[in-house]
This record gives C-alpha cells, sequence and structure tokens, in this order.
C-alpha cells in the first residue's frame, strides 16, 4: 500500500462570512500527479494556501505524510510555487536559488534559466521569473510539490519542458498538486483531477473530468470539449456560443 502524501478532511475556508471553500476532502497517495481545475475565484489557491496552513480552516483537517502542515513546511517536504512572484529580489537568478538553500546551476539549468543566472531578478520576464523561482523550490527536494499555474506566461516550447521536469519529478516519486486551467492540457498528463467550484465536484479519473455536463456545472457555461494529443499543440476547450 503506498503511503498517504496528502489528507484533506471535511475542510471548509470563511473569509469574514463569506465560505470559500465547503466541505473538501481527498486523499493523494504517493507519487500521484493530480490536477486541480475550477473558475477563477472557485477557491483553488485557497486551497493550497489552506494545505500550507497559511490559511487556517474553520472546519476540517489536513495532513501532510501525517504532520500538521506547520511541521510538514518547517521539515522542508512541501514546495509551492505561488501563482504571483510579487514584490522586489534584490538578487541575480542564481543567488535567489542559493539563497533558498539550493545548487544554483544545477537546477537553473534544469529549467532552461542557466544563460540568465547572472541577471538581476527584477530584470526578467514574467514567465522567466516563474522558472527561477520553481529551480528554487525544487532545489529544495520537496516531497510534494503545489504549484499554482505555474505555466501562465510560459511559452508553449517552455511548457514542452516544464511538463517533462514533471514527469521526472513523478518517476523520482515527489506527489504533485498542480493547478491549471488548461483542462485539455493536464488531463494528458495527470493521474487525477480535482475539479473545484467552492465545494469538490468532481475527483478522480482525468477523462471523467472532460464530461461536458461536468465542466458546464463548473464553469457555469457552455462547454464543447475537444481533446488533442499533447503534441499538436490545439488542445482547447471551446465555449459554445
Ligand atoms: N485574502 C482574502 N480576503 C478576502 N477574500 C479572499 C482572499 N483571498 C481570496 N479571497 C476570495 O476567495 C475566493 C477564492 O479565491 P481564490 O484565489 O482561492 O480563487 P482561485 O480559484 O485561485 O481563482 P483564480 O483562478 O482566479 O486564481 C474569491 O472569491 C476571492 O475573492
Ligand atoms: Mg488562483
Amino acid at each position: 500500500m503506498r503511503k498517504t502524501a496528502l489528507l484533506v478532511e471535511n475542510l471548509s475556508v470563511k473569509m469574514g462570512n463569506k465560505p470559500i471553500l465547503e466541505d473538501v476532502s481527498f486523499e493523494v497517495k504517493e507519487g500521484e500527479f493530480w490536477g486541480i481545475i475550477g473558475p477563477n475565484g472557485g477557491g483553488k489557491t485557497t486551497l493550497l494556501r489552506a494545505i500550507l496552513g497559511i490559511v487556517k480552516p474553520s472546519k476540517g483537517r489536513v495532513e501532510i505524510f501525517g504532520n500538521h502542515p506547520e511541521k510538514a513546511v518547517a521539515e522542508g517536504l512541501v514546495g509551492y510555487l505561488p501563482q504571483r512572484i510579487e514584490g522586489m529580489v534584490p538578487f541575480t537568478a542564481r543567488d535567489f536559488v542559493e539563497l533558498v538553500g539550493g545548487d544554483g546551476n544545477k537546477f537553473l539549468k534544469l529549467v532552461g534559466m542557466s544563460e540568465k543566472a547572472d541577471t538581476p531578478f527584477e530584470k526578467l520576464s514574467g514567465g522567466e521569473r516563474q522558472r527561477v523561482m520553481f529551480a528554487a523550490v525544487l532545489s529544495r527536494k520537496p516531497k510534494l510539490l503545489l504549484l499554482d499555474e505555474p505555466h501562465t506566461g510560459v511559452d508553449i516550447i517552455a511548457q514542452d519542458s516544464f511538463y517533462s521536469i514533471l514527469k521526472e519529478l513523478k518517476e523520482k516519486g515527489i506527489t504533485i498538486l498542480m493547478v491549471s486551467h488548461d483542462v485539455g492540457v493536464i488531463v494528458n498528463f495527470v493521474d487525477k483531477i480535482a475539479c473545484l467550484n467552492k465545494k469538490l465536484k468532481y475527483t478522480g479519473n482525468p477523462r471523467g473530468a472532460l464530461d461536458c455536463k461536468l465542466l458546464e456545472e463548473l464553469y457555469g457555461t457552455k462547454m464543447e470539449v475537444f481533446v488533442h494529443h499533447p503534441e499538436c499543440e490545439g488542445c482547447h476547450i471551446y465555449r459554445r456560443s
């Protein structure tokens, strides 16, 4: 039996009086790759923040390899790539990775950023910053990786290498939870999908998440689904007019 990497049990989160997450429960086994989809404002980022213990639940609990989130984070079991990287970072790309404790050269090479290792962080584009941040997160060798829309602003070629990095991590037994809006693409990579719109609408086989009725309920729009293979760069979900 594989170990449980992440247990989310009856998790509810409120902001003021507004319910953001309601009674969310799921279990991720070690080595699984999960995709989390759902509309803007559906609570995906909040879920990741609650898993990290940054947001306190009004109900329910989270366990990471049997630990309380704070302990798991303190022990370096969890890596988190946030949706937005804000603020000034007065370092070069290499400094930044080394600062969080990793081998700058190795991990910048992995994300295709060696040539810009000596570029000040501020002079990097949004996508490049995200790649440097990804290198920094990986350099800490987490066992559970939480990625919040990691490919936003990353071009197609970089996306391909990004997915091959994820495949490698998965082969090493790293557990991955990735928020994404590219439903048509991620179904080709993930083991399981969780569809979130305040409540968990679906968890399970990724193909099941392509059901039009479910997407309609999730996104509130009539959807027609076209899925292609990842090689064709043409994976889209078209809105039916
Ligand atoms: N700090 C906060 N204070 C008040 N409300 C918040 C806060 N953070 C998030 N919310 C609200 O919680 C809801 C869920 O936000 P969240 O960022 O988790 O959504 P999301 O699914 O990640 O959306 P997106 O796809 O746009 O990234 C939204 O209605 C948002 O306005
Ligand atoms: Mg978000």
